[in-house]
């Protein structure tokens, strides 16, 4: 019998105890021994509830408790959720987490504190919740080198621009919508903002290449400025618009970037709608891959969770190993990096000279906006794009695109 607790009894921590009770025997059996939810710590009471007797207000008594042998941490944010996971790992117990928060800041430190105690520190479900990403980089791809790792990896966002492509709406309108029906939280700033995929292509950036991808330096570019106009544009040229999660190994350094992007039917990432996400990978050996489902929820992520538990359990006394150094992976400088761009602008007199002399190579796109129209450029850097735009005073807007 293996005795395991849980921090945290939100959504994603009471999903943890109802996949680890609900599917006890099966998990019994691929665990090798039962797993048994000995404590769950909380602030709040929940009487009358499957815990009841199992909550504990005080973590010292998980960390003091050496039957605990597995520690999952759902409580989100990065304290107290550092100081616990760290003195759980320091105590000789293996840890599971949901927080990307912490693993993209903390990490190395943990994973580096896991494997010098000969316990487990996993994540599966820090990125795209129930979809397996994580195991498959640090075990079934570690033949490859990992050329691009592209990702739908926020489901608030994915669900928004869909909904704003499908409905012709805006973003001000749509946003309202999805929070009134619990798919935005009430402050989305994270998500809308892109900080949460930031941090997870941070994560996998990192374990792709074995050392420190710190999320900070990570370009990224939310949703906010994408518009019902950028749509209709996006609509005649039969393409969509996606917040993308990137890295991309070029000449020994990554680009590592979040913003949206104009992509076609052909990009397999098209077909992700609503709040699913999809993280395509690309190694050198084994070619495209992709992996798709639930990125968000209580049960998928309480699935993933509960699975990295059984792991735990199956390797007592072994480290899962993880390359993930504190070594700073090098990036490539965002103005380097390489794209077509779309660009829209106001229409006023000789701007399509202006246009011409700025860009050399632009095909244009009308979609009967009033007082506009858009041009997408050729493949050119970023900086070669700041330069160029700075010349015009009339754009609008600018989204990459990648077709
Ligand atoms: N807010 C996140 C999303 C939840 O919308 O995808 C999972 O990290």
């Amino acid at each position: 019998m293996s005795k395991i607790a849980v921090m945290g009894y939100g959504t994603v921590g009471s999903g943890v105890v109802e996949v680890i009770l609900g599917n006890h025997d099966l998990i019994a059996k691929r665990a090798g021994e039962p797993v048994d939810i000995k404590y769950v710590l909380d602030l709040r009471d929940f009487p009358g509830s499957v815990i009841e007797d199992r909550l504990v207000k005080d973590f010292d008594i998980i960390k003091s408790d050496p039957e605990v042998e597995v520690v999952v941490e759902t409580m989100g944010g990065l304290h107290p959720a550092y100081e616990f996971v760290k003195a759980s790992l320091l105590a000789g117990k293996s840890v599971c987490t949901s927080n990307k928060e912490l693993v993209a800041k903390y990490g190395p430190e943990l994973i580096k504190i896991a494997e010098d105690n000969n316990i487990s520190f996993l994540f599966e479900a820090s990125v795209g919740g129930g979809i397996p990403v994580i195991r498959p980089l640090i075990q079934a791809l570690t033949a490859d080198a990992i050329e691009e790792i592209t990702g739908i990896l926020n489901g608030t966002t994915n669900y928004i621009l869909t909904k704003m492509r499908d409905d012709g709406s805006d973003f001000e309108s749509v946003l309202k919508e999805a929070q009134e029906l619990g798919y935005a939280e009430r402050n989305p700033e994270a998500d809308v903002c892109g900080y949460d995929a930031c941090r997870k292509i941070a994560i996998l950036t990192s374990l792709a290449y074995g050392s420190q991808v710190d999320y900070e330096d990570i370009y990224t570019e939310g949703i906010t400025a994408i518009t019902a106009e950028d749509f209709k544009y996006a609509g005649v040229l039969g393409a969509s618009i996606k917040l993308f999660g990137t890295s991309k190994m070029i000449d020994g350094k990554v680009l590592a970037m979040v913003a949206p992007v104009m992509i076609k039917p052909s990009n397999p990432l098209y077909a992700v709608n609503d709040v699913f996400n999809a993280v395509y990978v690309k190694g050198n050996m084994v070619g495209d891959l992709m992996f798709y489902g639930r990125g968000a929820g209580k049960l998928p992520t309480a699935s993933a969770v509960a699975a990295d538990v059984i792991d735990a359990v199956k390797h007592k006394g072994v480290n899962i190993r993880m390359i993930w150094s504190d070594k700073k992976q090098k990036l490539l400088p965002i103005m380097d990096a390489k794209h077509k761009f779309f660009v829209r602008v106001k229409r006023c007199e000789g701007i399509e000279d202006k246009v011409a002399r700025a860009f050399n190579d632009v095909s244009v796109v009308d979609a009967g906006i009033d007082g506009e129209y858009a041009f997408v450029t050729g493949v050119m850097t970023e900086n070669e794009y700041k330069n160029a735009a700075g010349s015009i005073d009339n754009i609008i807007g600018m989204i990459r695109v990648d077709f």
